[in-house]
Order: C-alpha cells, then sequence, then structure tokens
C-alpha cells in the first residue's frame, strides 16, 4: 500500500526557512489535500503568535501546545501539515507522528534556509548564523528519522511538491 492509500495526514519536517509552508500548500493542493500549519493550529487555539507564546509563556509551553496540536492531527484525513521546526525533535512526537501519518524531511541547505528567514522577527529561535550551525547540527539526526527524505532548496515549490506526491505513489 503506498502512503496515500490509507488517506492519513501528510507531514512536512525541516528547518526554519526549508519551505515546509510553501512547499506544503503546493502538495496539498496537486493532492487534492486539505493544508494545515501546526504553528497556525496553535496560534488558533490559543489566540496568541508564536512570538507571544514564547515571550509570555516560554518554550516548554510552547512545546506541550506543540505536542497537543499534533495529537490534534490524529483525527485528520487527505491533509497534509507544515510541522514548525521544532516539533520533529522530541522522540515522543516522532512516534507520535509515526502512528498518525508519514513525515518528509526538506533537507534544505542551511545557507539557503538563513537568506530566507534573515531577520524574522516572528522566530524566537532565530539567532546568529554560529546558533543556527548548532541548531541545525543537533536536530538533523531526529529530522533523519523521517519516512522520506527531499532535497530541497533548489526547485520551486511546485516542482518539489510533484516530486513528492510521486514518492508518496509509490
Ligand atoms: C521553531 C520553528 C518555528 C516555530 C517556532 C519554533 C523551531 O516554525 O514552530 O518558532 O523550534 O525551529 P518554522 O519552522 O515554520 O519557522
Amino acid at each position: 500500500m503506498n502512503a496515500l492509500q490509507d488517506k492519513s495526514p501528510i507531514f512536512l519536517v525541516g528547518f526554519m526557512g526549508a519551505g515546509k509552508t510553501t512547499v506544503g500548500r503546493a502538495l496539498a493542493t496537486h493532492l487534492g489535500y486539505q493544508f494545515f500549519d501546526l504553528d497556525d493550529l496553535i496560534t488558533e487555539r490559543t489566540g496568541k503568535s508564536v512570538q507571544q507564546i514564547f515571550s509570555e509563556l516560554g518554550e516548554t509551553e510552547f512545546r506541550r501546545l506543540e505536542r497537543e496540536a499534533i495529537q490534534s492531527c490524529a483525527k485528520l484525513v487527505r491533509s497534509v501539515v507544515a510541522l514548525g521546526g521544532g516539533a520533529y525533535v522530541h522522540e515522543d512526537n516522532r512516534s507520535l507522528l509515526r502512528a498518525i501519518g508519514k513525515s518528509i524531511w526538506l533537507e534544505c541547505p542551511l545557507e539557503v534556509c538563513l537568506a530566507r528567514i534573515r531577520g524574522d522577527k516572528s522566530r524566537p529561535l532565530l539567532g546568529s548564523e554560529d546558533e543556527m550551525v548548532r541548531l541545525l547540527a543537533q536536530r538533523r539526526e531526529s529530522y533523519a528519522d523521517a519516512d522520506y527524505i527531499v532535497t530541497a532548496g533548489e526547485q520551486n515549490p511546485e516542482e518539489l511538491s510533484l516530486k513528492i506526491a510521486e514518492l508518496l505513489r509509490q
């Protein structure tokens, strides 16, 4: 059975700026699936932006809300979900996501990610280049645990989404 036959959700995983939301939207359109962004689900539930949650409640609370939002994805069918860059890092989340659907790591060179997100005030974890090198190094092993790995950063979102759809149909 291929990854689309049971209609379970498809999760896009990867670092900030890897293109999870843009590629996710294109993939959802291509598959005729609904699109969700996990950070938006958290914002809808709390009435606070990610930035506000980090500054007012702290990262630990954000991660708890993120886990709750992942749990809520269990009821989704025919959906593509773009996860936040830290959502696939915790083993508990990875096993939950594995039970719910299939995950795809958009493996994108750090310099491409950084060029896209430079100066973005809405990303509380965005720091110096050295900090980002370290953060990605800490996370790569977790991301590599995804069901599929796709090179991102070269093709445009439409091309990449076609490639992913092809992979999911195999
Ligand atoms: C985070 C990435 C963000 C958002 C939050 C934490 C991370 O999502 O969930 O700021 O830990 O890398 P994007 O990957 O969409 O920027």
